[in-house]
């Protein structure tokens, strides 16, 4: 497998409800996995672009949180609609969306 030029962190956290922290469960991220997933996928996108669900990254109350390495930036509630844009603008353009990043204060 060839390494992949950009690693999406999809944080797939649940927790009983009425947890104080919620969760991007709860937020709706396993929409937005599936969202990663299927557009990566129709593309043919798996051999520059990996996707990888993980537990609680930190900023539970921005969810669903998605966080785009080599860079390590996040994005919070991010949804279904955004996802062709982070595809495009940032995974394949190389250039971050600003307008979905979590303030600097968060991350
Ligand atoms: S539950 Fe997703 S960041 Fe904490």
């Amino acid at each position: 497998m060839p390494k992949p030029l950009k690693h999406v962190f999809i944080c797939t956290q649940n927790r009983p409800q009425g947890h104080p922290r919620g969760s991007c469960t709860a937020s709706g991220c396993v929409d937005i996995m599936n969202a990663f997933l299927n557009e990566i996928q129709s593309r043919n996108l798996f051999d520059r672009i990996a996707v990888t669900n993980t537990g609680c990254l930190g900023p539970c109350m921005t969810g669903p949180n998605v966080l785009v390495y080599p860079e390590g930036i996040l994005y919070g509630r991010v949804k279904k609609e955004d996802v062709n844009r982070i595809i495009d603008q940032h995974l394949l353009g190389d250039e971050p969306v600003t307008a979905l990043q979590v303030s600097p204060e968060i991350w």
